[in-house]
C-alpha cells in the first residue's frame, strides 16, 4: 500500500464542492491507482469552477429549458415547389457534386451507442440489418462511401466517433473486416468524452475505489471530440470544408447528398439539417422550430403534448417537422465553437449553460440535458450497488443545440421512405424488422420507377426480398443506368443486386 498523500489543492477543491467521498478509499489504493484517480478528478471541469456540483445538476437543462415562445420552422421541400426553386435545386445538385468530387466533404458518424436495446452486445454499428446479405450498419455505410468515392472519383474520408464503451471493439471490427474495402488511412476512429454520473443529491458516483463513474457526454460532445482527437486537423490537411453528420442507427441515410450539400453551400449555412414530416404527434423525434429568430430543435420529451398535437387548418401538425439527425456542418463552424472556448466551462458555468452568445469572443457551450438512470456504483461502505430503480443522473449534450449558434441554418425536407429507417428498438416502432421492410420498399420503388416489374401480393405488399448494394446504385437514377443487369423478379424471390 502506498501512503502518498492527496495533494492539498485537490483536497481543498473536493471539500469546496462536497465531493470528498471520491478519495474515501485512497489509503487502499496503490500508487498507480492513486495517480489514475487524481487524473480523473483533475478532468472534472466543473470542479475547477465556483459553481457547486449540486447546482450543476439541478440547473442542467430539462423540460424547463424549452424556449417560451417558438414558431414552426421554414424549410426546403423534398421536391422543388416552383420554377425558381427548380432552378436553385438544379444549381445546388451541380455544386454539391462538384464539392464531393473535389474532396471537400467528409462523412462523420456518431457511433458511441451500444446495441443493448437491440439485444446486441457490442457497438450498434455491428448490428446486421440488410435484408438479403445481413450486412451490418458499418458495412452498409462503408460500402456507400466506397461507391461514392468511385462515382465521383474522389477520396471521401470517414470519421467515426466511438465512446469508451465501444472504442476498442469498433477498431477490432474494422480491422477484422479489412475496413470493408476502404483504405484504412481514410478512416479516422476516435473517442468522445465523458461526463461524471451523479446521485440525486449531487454527489459524483464511484464505479470502483479508483474509478469515477462516467458516461459518454452525448453526441453534442462530438463537436469537441472532433477537435481534441485531431480529426479536424486531419480534415483541414485534406482540404475538407463540410462534414456530413449522421447517426449510426439509420441504414437508409444518404451520406453524400449533392442537393443537401449544394443548398447548404449556396445559402452560406453553417449547420444544416434534414427533416421528415412526423408520422404523428407522438413520434419520438425532435421538432424543428424557430425560437428567438434561430432554428432550434425541441426534443420530443420537451415538447408539451398540447403543442405536439396542434394542427394547421389543412390538418397538418404545426410542429410536424421532425429532426432525423442528419446535418451538414461547416468545418469552420466547428473550429469557431472550439476556438471560442466551447465547452471549456471556464468562468461561471451556469451562466454559460444556455448558449448566451454566438459572438466569436464569447465562451459558448451547449446546454446539458439530464437523464435519470439506473447507475451501478460503489457506495461509501464499499458495497457495489446494482440498482433496480433509477438512482442517479447522467448528463449529455446534444449536437442539435449547436443550431441556434449558427449565423445561418437551413432545413431540407426529405421523404421518410427514402432516408429515414432508424433501428432503435427490438420490436415495434423503429425496429430492425421495420427498417428491413423499409430497405426492401425503397429498393422496390427505385426498381419500379426504372420500369422493372416487382411482384406484389393482392393487398399491394411486395412479394419478394430485394437488396440493392451501394456498389450497384446509390439512388433512383443510378438504377436506371443498370437496367440490363437486373434479372426478372418472381414472387418469393430473394434478389441481391451488386
Ligand atoms: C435521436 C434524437 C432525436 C432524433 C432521432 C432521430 C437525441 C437526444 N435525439 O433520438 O432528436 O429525432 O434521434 O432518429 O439525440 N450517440 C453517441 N454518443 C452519445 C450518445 C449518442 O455517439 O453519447 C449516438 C448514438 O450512437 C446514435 C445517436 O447518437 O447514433 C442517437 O442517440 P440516441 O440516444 O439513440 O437518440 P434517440 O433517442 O434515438
Amino acid at each position: 500500500m502506498s501512503h502518498r498523500k492527496v495533494p492539498e489543492n485537490i483536497k481543498k477543491r473536493l471539500k469546496k464542492h462536497h465531493q470528498e467521498h471520491l478519495i474515501a478509499f485512497w489509503e487502499q489504493l496503490d500508487a498507480g491507482q492513486q495517480r489514475d484517480l487524481l487524473g480523473q478528478i483533475e478532468q472534472l471541469d466543473f470542479l475547477k469552477t465556483d459553481v457547486s456540483v449540486e447546482d450543476f445538476i439541478k440547473k442542467a437543462s430539462s423540460a424547463a429549458s424549452t424556449p417560451a415562445d417558438f414558431t414552426a420552422a421554414p424549410f426546403y421541400s423534398a421536391a422543388p415547389a416552383n420554377k425558381a426553386e427548380l432552378f436553385k435545386y438544379t444549381q445546388a445538385v451541380e455544386l454539391g457534386e462538384e464539392l464531393i468530387s473535389s474532396g471537400k466533404v467528409a462523412a462523420f458518424v456518431v457511433a458511441g451507442g451500444q446495441g443493448t436495446r437491440l439485444g446486441l452486445d457490442g457497438p450498434k454499428g455491428n448490428f446486421p440489418i440488410s435484408p438479403v446479405k445481413n450486412k451490418t450498419l458499418f458495412q452498409i455505410f462503408a460500402e456507400t462511401i466506397l461507391a461514392v468515392s468511385k462515382k465521383y472519383n474522389a477520396t471521401c474520408p470517414w470519421y467515426i466517433m466511438t465512446s469508451p464503451l465501444n472504442h476498442n471493439e469498433t477498431v477490432k471490427i474494422f480491422e477484422k473486416n479489412n475496413y470493408y474495402g476502404l483504405s484504412p488511412e481514410d478512416i479516422f476512429i476516435f473517442q468522445q468524452g465523458t461526463f461524471a454520473n451523479f446521485s440525486f443529491d449531487g454527489k459524483i458516483l464511484l464505479a470502483d475505489k479508483d474509478k469515477i463513474s462516467v458516461s459518454p457526454d452525448g453526441h453534442g460532445g462530438s463537436l469537441r471530440a472532433l477537435h481534441r482527437s485531431g480529426a479536424l486537423k486531419d480534415m483541414k490537411k485534406r482540404g475538407v470544408k463540410f462534414v456530413s453528420y449522421f447517426q449510426i442507427d439509420n441504414p437508409l441515410v444518404k451520406i453524400f447528398d449533392p442537393l443537401f450539400i449544394g443548398l447548404h453551400a449556396l445559402d452560406n449555412s453553417q449547420i444544416s439539417s434534414k427533416a421528415v414530416i412526423k408520422a404523428g404527434p407522438g413520434e419520438k423525434v425532435g421538432s424543428f422550430c424557430i425560437a428567438d429568430g434561430k432554428v432550434t430543435v425541441i426534443e420530443y420529451s420537451d415538447l408539451p403534448t398540447k403543442l405536439a398535437c396542434r394542427r394547421n387548418p389543412d390538418d397538418s401538425l404545426v410542429f410536424g417537422l421532425a429532426s432525423i439527425a442528419i446535418h451538414i456542418i461547416n468545418l469552420d463552424f466547428i473550429e469557431q465553437l472550439n476556438a471560442s472556448g466551447f465547452s471549456e466551462l471556464k468562468t461561471s458555468l451556469l451562466s454559460k449553460l444556455h448558449l448566451e452568445s454566438s459572438s466569436h469572443s464569447a465562451s459558448v457551450s451547449l446546454p446539458l440535458h439530464k437523464a435519470v438512470k439506473k447507475i451501478p456504483h460503489l457506495d461509501r461502505h464499499d458495497n457495489f450497488i446494482v440498482p433496480s430503480e433509477p438512482n442517479g443522473i447522467k448528463l449529455e449534450s446534444f449536437v442539435f443545440d449547436a443550431l441556434p449558434l449558427a449565423s445561418k441554418s437551413i432545413i431540407l425536407q426529405t421523404l421518410r421512405g427514402e432516408e429515414f429507417g432508424p433501428v432503435k428498438n427490438a420490436s415495434g416502432f423503429d425496429s430492425a424488422q421495420i427498417a428491413k421492410e423499409m430497405m426492401i420498399c425503397r429498393s422496390a420503388s427505385w426498381l419500379e420507377s426504372a420500369g422493372v416489374a416487382i411482384p406484389r401480393k393482392p393487398d399491394g405488399s411486395i412479394d419478394c426480398v430485394i437488396e440493392i448494394a451501394p456498389s450497384f446504385a446509390l439512388d433512383r437514377d443510378d438504377v436506371k443506368t443498370k437496367l440490363n443487369q437486373i434479372p426478372k423478379i418472381a414472387a418469393g424471390d430473394k434478389v441481391y443486386l451488386s
